[in-house]
């Protein structure tokens, strides 16, 4: 621990309490040297010859070497999605089916503890929220889709669905294991197979579930896993022989998959950035709300497409609101992801650091004011302070741009109207929150708002039942819930 970072630390910070380290034992995981890319239920070593590292962003330790594959390992990966699609998995008994999927997702409860550990250290990400929100969350997926296969016909009445065939499919950094999931868990339960590659800087899990799939003795080739950065991807969407993209990123990639497959006949679901509204009225239960706002932007370090990046706080309770919200943030504990008290972890990787960095900078060049508590930072690793903008208007880019780290930018609104608004100024529709006492007034902005997911006083909430997508630039497409299996099949 080293340097404190102070500025503008105008409200006094709480009492701080000493907190003993408590860190969660990091051997439970094996991590080997090298992973080889899992194609036709084998590693194998990439034709392209070609490897990089994964580091720990908290320590920027390097961990293991991952397979950046080529366009020919590509190839070979969806070859091997096909011949498992049109040899058995597309025919077995449904019911049969489901069985796969109950057996994942137990051994992902088994192994909780494991793939909880991985997750942070490859990505980042406190243990508390890896194990309490991405595991259990991610084990839900397979058993709430576990449960869909054998109904599909009953999801879909007089529909005649069937399996669409071979499902590529683009995951973030984020949530890795849990987008891992989101995608898998219906792909499989409507009787596709599977090419995933996992992002970059967070393959560890990914590559570990492929020990899950053969515990399972799930049948080769279903599920393949083929990692690598941008190009990797690109050769999957390229690709001759995938019948579905599945992508969840950047809105700027989104379009360039969105361009590429125009007119090829490929289904395709985006899933994309977010600017969300975090709406709260006068009437709300504050001390509440100020837990609804932090949990909104700073849990997984505001790398959450649907984060709460925008307050709009009803003017007559500005003060007290921003004072407690002060305080609150002042009592964050920012550090190693792999102790049980750490609320924020570390910036995913360098790059995401330097465009929250820019994006920051941007907000205080155009006149916002910065509020960052007094914070202790680890001299190792990609780290960024809590931080709030009040005094944003609406054009500035911290209002605009999806920041994708802990930053908030505060606005103000008077009435509903105007409250209703603000939060569609945006090019983005992912998700919003309200916080009031009143139902009339939630059903009545729901009404209103431009956005695939509200919540009312709370955020952040997510169950496999519930379909999540966007509207206008966060995309299309739901996953999750009966609505989630729609992408994965066809209809007569
Ligand atoms: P990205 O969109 O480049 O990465 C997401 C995935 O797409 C990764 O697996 C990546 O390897 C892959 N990819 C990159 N270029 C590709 C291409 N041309 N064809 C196919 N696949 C490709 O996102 P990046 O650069 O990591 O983050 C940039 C910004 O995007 C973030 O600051 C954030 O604002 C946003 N983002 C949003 C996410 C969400 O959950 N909606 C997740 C990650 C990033
Ligand atoms: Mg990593």
């Amino acid at each position: 621990m080293a340097h404190v970072e102070k500025r503008q630390a105008s409200v006094p910070a709480p009492l701080e309490w000493e907190y003993a380290p408590a860190p969660e034992a990091r051997d439970i995981v094996q991590i080997r040297d090298r992973y080889g890319l899992f194609i036709g239920g084998e590693e194998v070593e990439p034709r392209s010859g070609e490897w990089f590292t994964s580091i720990s962003p908290s320590s920027e330790e390097q961990l293991f070497e991952v397979a950046q594959a080529g366009k020919e390992d590509v190839g070979l990966a969806v070859s091997a999605a096909r011949d498992a699609f049109v040899n058995g998995w597309s025919e077995i008994a449904p019911a049969e089916r489901a069985k796969y999927l109950f057996r994942i997702a137990r051994i992902l409860q088994e192994r909780s503890r494991e793939f909880a550990v991985a997750e942070s250290l490859d990505g980042g990400k406190p243990i508390r929220e890896s194990r309490d929100v991405d595991l259990p969350l991610a084990a839900a997926h397979f058993f709430y889709y576990a449960g869909w296969a054998d109904k599909l016909e009953y999801a879909f009445p007089q529909r005649d669905p069937k399996p669409v065939g071979v499902a590529a499919q683009i995951i973030p950094w984020n949530f890795p294991l849990l987008m891992l999931a989101w995608k898998i868990a219906p792909a499989l339960a409507c009787g596709n197979t599977v090419v995933l590659k996992p992002a970059e800087t967070t393959p560890l899990t990914a590559m570990l579930f492929t020990d899950v799939c053969r515990q399972a003795e799930l049948p080769p080739g279903v599920v393949n896993v083929v990692t690598g950065d941008g190009a990797t991807g690109a050769h999957l969407v390229k690709s001759e022989g995938i019948d579905k993209l599945a992508f969840t990123g950047s809105t700027e990639v989104g379009k360039l998959i969105q361009r590429e497959l125009a007119g090829t006949g490929v289904k395709l679901t985006l899933e994309l950035g977010g600017k969300a509204a975090n709406i709260v009225f006068d009437d709300a239960a504050l001390d509440q709300a100020v837990e609804g706002i932090v949990n909104g932007i700073y849990f997984n370090q505001g790398h959450v497409c649907c984060a709460g990046s925008r307050l709009l706080v009803q003017e007559s309770i500005y003060e007290p609101l921003i004072d407690k919200l002060k305080r609150r943030l002042s009592t964050l504990r920012v550090g190693d992801p792999l102790d049980k008290n750490t609320d924020v972890g570390a910036i995913n990787s360098k790059a995401q650091l330097e465009r929250i960095r820019e994006l920051v900078a941007s907000g205080e060049e155009e006149g916002a004011e910065i509020y960052q508590p007094p914070c202790r930072l680890p001299e190792r690793g990609y780290w960024f302070v809590p931080t709030l903008f009040t005094n944003v208007a609406q054009s500035y880019r911290i209002a605009q741009e999806e920041i994708f780290g802990p930053v908030l930018s505060v606005l103000t609104f008077r009435t509903p109207e105007e409250a209703v608004e603000k939060a569609n100024n945006t090019a983005y529709g992912l998700s919003a929150g309200i916080w009031t006492e009143k139902g009339s007034r939630i059903l009545w902005m729901v009404e209103r708002m431009r956005a695939g997911v509200v919540w009312a006083n709370t955020f952040n909430r997510f169950d496999p039942s519930s379909p999540f997508g966007g509207y206008k630039e966060s995309g299309f497409g739901r996953e999750g819930g009966r609505h989630g299996l729609e992408p994965y099949l066809t209809f007569e």
